[in-house]
């Protein structure tokens, strides 16, 4: 009879030895159903107290939860698996985990047998909900939206860099939520334009994003001529994806349009509706009838499915009509040519004619052609200077 005690004492200091020894570490996703793991040698009359530093979370006895000294944050968030209490499962379940939940909570349990402790520490992890990617003034930036907790960095280029050629800094901050939203950037050197940049940002449980930018070749349209700006971006990344087009113009930023996996047909905005024809397959935009110079810019499609985001930039000039500087110039010069052109050719006629070589002076003599070729040379060469003689002429006439 009395060895019963000291048997069930035993039994008590090497569960409490067991327990001590054992912290588990358990993620949670946020405001996602969370559970906090917690055994024990089953037996009847069990007492279960939850606790997190001095609070009370859950506690059960007598056969049922007895929540009178519950802290007002667990209300109603908390419950037991009641079925699974006989088999020795004490396990807390967490509804909508906050990140003020996160820390360590310690598990007591007392039954006939005797009574055990054992702790949980709790982390809170949000995966990264958007990332984006644009150049600024202080060069490229990669943003992440809603992470918990801080999310890491890692750029890289294509082609390859050396590792340590792009330095970046990074800015945190908080949101209401807790939440992090983190910009990474990079400060890229004067040689590296034609690269394309790529950003991976990854969370504590691993998960990582990756977006890439890269700025194309500009192009070149006119006032009214339809005009394709491609969007090249890898292959496997056009299925499952969602893509929009902004047009940036003094940094005034508009969206064009944009289509979703679960569209047909993009979305185009109202202001877009009689410029922008349309998505090609590969994503290019298409513009049908730019009216003006003023669509001159920089163009951006983001293509981005699970995980990924692609960023290809071009800056596009339209060439105007009438009224643009830009085309008298190039007006200005096309007639200057074609007047000189026209010049040249006379005076190589009025010379050819005073030489006379012309039919006019009757069949040229035989095996003569060499010398007529030497004097047409002479001709051109004279033709040329004079000409641009007549070319400054023109100039000043019009100016
Ligand atoms: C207790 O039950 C819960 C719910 O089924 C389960 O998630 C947990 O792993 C169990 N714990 C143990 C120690 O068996
Ligand atoms: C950076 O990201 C690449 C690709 O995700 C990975 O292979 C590499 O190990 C990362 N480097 C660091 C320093 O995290
Ligand atoms: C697709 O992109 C557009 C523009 O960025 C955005 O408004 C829209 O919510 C996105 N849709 C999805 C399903 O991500
Ligand atoms: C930018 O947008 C604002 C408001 O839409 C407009 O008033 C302004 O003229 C625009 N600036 C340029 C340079 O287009």
């Amino acid at each position: 009879m009395p060895r019963t005690p000291t048997r069930a004492a035993a039994v008590l200091l090497w569960i409490l030895s067991l327990a001590r020894c054992q912290e588990q570490h358990v993620s949670c996703e946020l405001s996602a159903d969370c559970v906090l793991p917690c055994s024990f040698r089953s037996s009847d009359e069990e007492v279960i107290h939850w606790r997190k530093r001095d609070t009370t979370v859950h506690s059960f006895y007598y056969g049922s939860d007895q929540l009178q000294l519950q802290d007002k944050r667990y209300s109603g968030r908390t419950s037991l698996f009641r079925d699974l209490i006989s088999r020795g499962n004490a396990s807390l379940l967490l509804q909508r985990a906050e990140i003020q939940d996160q820390g360590r909570y310690s598990c007591y349990v007392s039954t006939t047998l005797g009574n055990s402790e054992t702790s949980v520490s709790m982390q809170i992890m949000a995966l990264i909900q958007s990332v984006d990617m644009e150049k600024t003034d202080s060069g490229i930036s990669c943003v992440v939206r809603g992470a918990y907790p801080e999310p890491s960095f890692n750029w890289s280029t294509d082609p390859p860099t050396a590792p340590g050629s792009l330095s970046d800094r990074t800015q945190a901050a908080e949101d209401k939520q807790g939440l992090y939203s983190a910009t990474s950037t990079v400060t890229p050197p004067e040689d590296l334009s034609g690269h394309t940049f790529i950003c991976s940002a990854s969370t504590a449980d691993g998960t990582s994003w990756t977006a890439s930018l890269r700025q194309q070749e500009d192009l070149h349209g006119a006032v009214d001529r339809a005009l394709v700006i491609p969007c090249p971006i890898p292959e496997s990344s056009h299925p499952s994806s969602n893509t929009s087009w902004t047009f940036e113009r003094d940094g005034n930023l508009s969206l064009i349009l944009w289509r979703d996996v679960s569209m047909e047909q993009p979305k185009i905005m109202p202001l877009w509706d009689r410029r922008a024809r349309g998505l090609s397959e590969d994503g290019s935009l298409q513009l049908q009838n730019p009216e003006g110079p003023e669509l001159t810019g920089t163009y951006t499609c983001r293509i981005s499915a699970t995980h990924t985001l692609h960023v290809v930039r071009t800056k596009v000039t339209i060439a105007g009509a009438s009224s643009d500087t830009g085309s008298f110039t190039v007006i200005h010069a096309i007639i200057v040519i074609v007047v000189a052109l026209l010049v040249t050719g006379i005076v190589i006629l009025v010379l050819a004619w005073q030489k006379g070589w012309l039919p006019r002076s009757g069949p040229p003599p035989k095996g003569n052609s060499a010398q007529t070729q030497m004097l047409h040379g002479v001709a051109s060469k004279e033709g040329g200077e004079t000409g641009g003689g007549e070319m400054e002429e023109v100039k000043t006439l019009s100016s």
